[in-house]
């Protein structure tokens, strides 16, 4: 395969049939797993997790992914790096690279910074989150939990995205990928986090959201980056709650049978009340269960 159908670096531009695959794969590596059948189909092979930001779920899970289908594993993080030492993106990723890997899993602050690394490397490279451009294999498990939860066909359910949209990849890829599956989405939150001009990505946009909320079908709430509150994006974190946070009266004007999504992690208490989070409609702890099956797909993909 070419490398660019091993590459995983946007959900945009990806084809209705090359989602569904992956999603069909995941599938298959999540009944494999329940059955105690999974083949080592990776074995011999090494996966490098490349991470110049933190994370908790998106590398525990590459990481088990990986392990699972048998591949060996590099963990490693730019904390105790030589990129103390000042040595650059390039120089770091070309040196990781000539130790073999046949996929590096790359996580960066910087939009591009995937699609850059995939120019110098031979390894596949896996966009694990970059900047605010986009974190795919996020919108794959999303899309992924939500098929589990409303039904095969997305078509026509409405999804509705809550926060933080501006700076959020999870949001791009999440747009991308459920327009792709035939749903509808609905962008949300104040002006200063919500401009108007996303509306190009092909989602309707609203302020509103006790207006949107009875007609979704399942509400993703996005962390609210408290780092950028020097910069004065709302008035406090007392009034995001109040005008944007799901708390359980909010939640009690949802569908029946609509469900509750989080990426992670949560600030509890600011964009979602804890009953909500761990309530009835959360589906918050089935998303990361499923990330590990939608990154075992993407990593076969990434080292056929
Ligand atoms: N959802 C997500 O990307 O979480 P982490 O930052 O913990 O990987």
């Amino acid at each position: 395969m070419s490398r660019e159908g091993r590459d995983l670096l946007q959900l945009r531009g990806l084809s209705r049939v090359e989602v569904e695959k992956l999603l069909e794969a995941a599938a298959a590596h999540k009944r494999a797993r329940k059955a105690g059948q999974i083949r080592p189909v990776l074995a011999h092979k090494v996966v490098a997790n490349v991470f110049f930001e933190d994370s908790t779920r998106t590398r525990s899970s590459f990481e088990i992914a990986a392990r699972l289908l048998g591949a060996d594993v590099l963990n490693w993080t730019a904390k105790g790096s030589s990129v103390a030492k000042g040595e650059t993106l390039l120089d770091t990723v070309r040196n990781i690279d000539m130790m073999g890997p046949a996929a590096m899993v790359m996580r960066h602050s910087s939009s591009g910074a995937a699609a850059l690394v995939s120019r110098h490397v031979r390894a596949a490279v896996v966009n694990a989150g970059d900047g605010t451009h986009e974190h795919p294999s996020q919108g794959l498990l999303d899309a992924f939990t939500l098929r589990e939860k409303l039904g095969p066909d997305l078509s026509g359910k409405q999804v509705l995205i809550v926060g933080d949209i501006v700076h959020s990849r999870v949001a791009r890829s999440n747009v991308h990928c459920l327009r792709l599956l035939g749903a509808e989405v609905v962008l949300c939150g104040p002006p200063t986090l919500l401009p108007k001009s996303l509306e190009a990505l092909g989602a309707q946009v609203t302020w509103e959201l006790d207006r949107a909320l009875p007609s979704a079908d399942a509400v993703m709430m996005l962390r609210i980056q408290l780092e950028r509150q020097g910069q004065g994006l709302f008035p406090s974190p007392r009034d995001y709650a109040r005008m944007y946070g799901l708390n359980a009266t909010r939640a009690a004007k949802m569908k029946p049978g609509a469900v509750v999504l989080h990426p992670g992690p949560m600030n509890r208490g600011l964009e979602i009340a804890s009953e909500v989070a761990d309530g009835e409609r959360s589906v918050i702890f089935d998303q990361v269960e499923n990330g590990v099956a939608v990154r075992m797909a993407v990593l076969e993909r990434a080292c056929a």
